[in-house]
């Protein structure tokens, strides 16, 4: 009984020690991998008719309370938006349900209006797949087509509703 005790206080050290970085995977864009993102909550979700898959639009805890309180434009510091895609799939006792296939990507924007002031006060970063490769074609992939959206603090989503 006693090693799996010892063996969870080992995780939950490791986990506080390294909360923000996680440094087991190499950057995108020069940013660390954020971990813990796994267990970050629910902002929206989204379904892409064009290329079949499924998201799941994840946010730190700043970015949680800013969502629920509706102070997104601009998003406040220290803000991280994760965007999870699957390819759609369907519920096997149930094909009308789309549902997360293969695993694609999960990708970060991560808010600091002075640090990232030449990238729209956002850094972006990709990691690929679940070996999680880290995505290095350029943030300039990334702005160019969040461009449209640059008078929202460049975010498509509108955080979903929630009861209190
Ligand atoms: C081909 C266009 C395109 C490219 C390239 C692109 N995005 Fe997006 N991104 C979108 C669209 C459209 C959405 C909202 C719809 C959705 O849920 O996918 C989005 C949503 C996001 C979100 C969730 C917050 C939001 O804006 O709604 C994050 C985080 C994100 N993208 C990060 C990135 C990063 C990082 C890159 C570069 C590695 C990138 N994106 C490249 C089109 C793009």
């Amino acid at each position: 009984m006693k090693k799996p005790l010892h063996a969870l206080t080992a995780l939950t050290l490791t986990l506080a020690v390294s909360a923000y970085a996680d440094n087991s995977k190499a950057p995108s864009h020069g940013i660390d991998y954020p971990a813990g993102w796994q267990d970050w909550t629910t902002i929206a979700v989204s379904h892409r008719t064009d290329n079949k898959t499924i998201r799941s639009i994840l946010g730190n805890d700043i970015a949680q309370k800013a969502a629920r309180a509706g102070q997104v434009n601009p998003w406040p510091d220290g803000a991280i938006l994760g965007k999870v895609v699957w390819k759609d799939s369907t519920l096997t006792d149930w094909p009308t349900a789309n549902a997360p296939g293969e695993f694609v990507h999960a990708e970060f924007m991560f808010k600091d209006a002075e640090k990232y002031a030449s990238t729209g006060g956002w850094g972006w970063a990709r990691w690929v797949g679940l070996e999680q490769q880290p995505f290095d074609k350029g943030t300039q992939v990334c702005t160019s087509c969040h461009t449209p959206v640059k008078n929202r603090d460049w975010v498509f989503t509108d955080p979903a509703r929630f009861p209190e």
